[in-house]
């Protein structure tokens, strides 16, 4: 069977545990390697370049759409989070899903559930300072999602650059039997990174969103030109997000891409961070800066 006639099967779709390990098992035992894309549905193309990288290393490519509710604080956008699951599953389908999870909160979390994963440390930066037990909710439905469908290979963006290094170090910490994979931001042609959140943005906001992407590009022009004083980066950083009046930072910095702690050397490879406030929206992204070793010797 050929790629192209694969990704024309139709999608299943599983609601319960048992339908889903069944699913899976049968997979397995027929020899076929298990790929994972956990989402929350919302589905745009960053989702859809997940599922190809899962379509082509994988036999068997499982998502899930699941809103977890335990990575929502309460005065953020859990209810009206969009939600469309006819559109998502056509999504998922054009993408060569094969089988899509979408289990009902209380099936994720019954009434007895009391069991949460922490990562320490990385879980309390950044991100984790605005929105306090977010990747509390995101490291405990991550590992429940890891049990559920037991994947050879997970699939998540650097989009949400500091979800992946706390899960990828759960992976490490907890001995978990799975290759994580981290795939591109997808970005729309004027630079915008793709969120299902973008959504929210009028259409004044979504012109003055540019700024974030424009801060990270100034950044990477300034460290790529030799610039190694990098306080004078984080400077121009948010001098280029100030510029926007409908734009209110959270931060903009420089960071070590594993710790994700503020780096003032200049390191081989550094991670350029953003986040603000467009309108009623919260907007994060960021960009992999590699210094070249001659400059970086420098
Ligand atoms: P969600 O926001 O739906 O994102 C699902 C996956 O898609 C994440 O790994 C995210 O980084 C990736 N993604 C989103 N936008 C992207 C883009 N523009 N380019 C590339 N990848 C992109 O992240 C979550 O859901 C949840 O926290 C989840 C991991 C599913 C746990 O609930």
């Amino acid at each position: 069977m050929s790629a192209s006639d694969l990704s024309r099967r139709p999608v299943v779709v599983v609601e319960t545990a048992k339908a889903l390990r069944d699913a899976v098992g049968a997979a397995r035992r027929s020899g076929l390697k298990i790929g994972l894309t956990p989402t929350m549905g919302a589905l745009h193309a960053g989702h859809q370049s997940l599922m190809h990288a899962a379509r082509s290393e994988c036999g068997f490519v499982v998502a899930t759409i699941f809103v977890n509710p335990t990575q929502f604080g309460p005065h953020e956008d859990f209810h009206r989070y969009p939600r469309d699951l006819a559109r998502d599953l056509a999504a998922c389908e054009a993408a060569g899903v094969d089988l899509v999870f979408h289990p009902p909160v209380a099936a994720m979390y019954p009434a007895d559930h009391a069991t949460f994963v922490e990562v320490a440390g990385l879980s309390n930066l950044w991100e984790g300072k605005s929105r306090p037990g977010h990747f509390r909710g995101v490291a405990t439905v991550v590992l429940k999602l890891l049990n559920l469908v037991t994947p050879d290979i997970a699939y998540f963006g650097q989009k949400d650059f500091q979800q992946q290094a706390i899960i990828r170090r759960m992976c490490r910490n907890l001995d978990l039997p799975v290759e994580i994979r981290v795939c591109p931001i997808v970005r729309d042609a004027d630079g915008l990174a793709l969120s299902s959140r973008n959504v929210y943005l009028s259409a004044e906001d979504r012109a003055a969103a540019l700024a974030l992407s424009r801060c990270l590009q100034v950044a990477a022009g300034m460290v790529g030109g030799g610039e190694t004083d990098l306080a004078l980066v984080r400077r121009a950083m948010r001098k280029e997000l100030a510029a926007s009046p409908r734009v209110e930072p959270d931060y903009a910095t420089l960071v070590d891409p594993e710790t994700l702690e503020e780096v003032d050397d200049c390191p081989l490879r550094l991670a350029a961070i953003v986040a603000a406030r467009v309108g009623t929206t919260r907007l994060i992204d960021n960009l992999l800066i590699d210094r070249c070793p001659p400059c970086a010797q420098s």
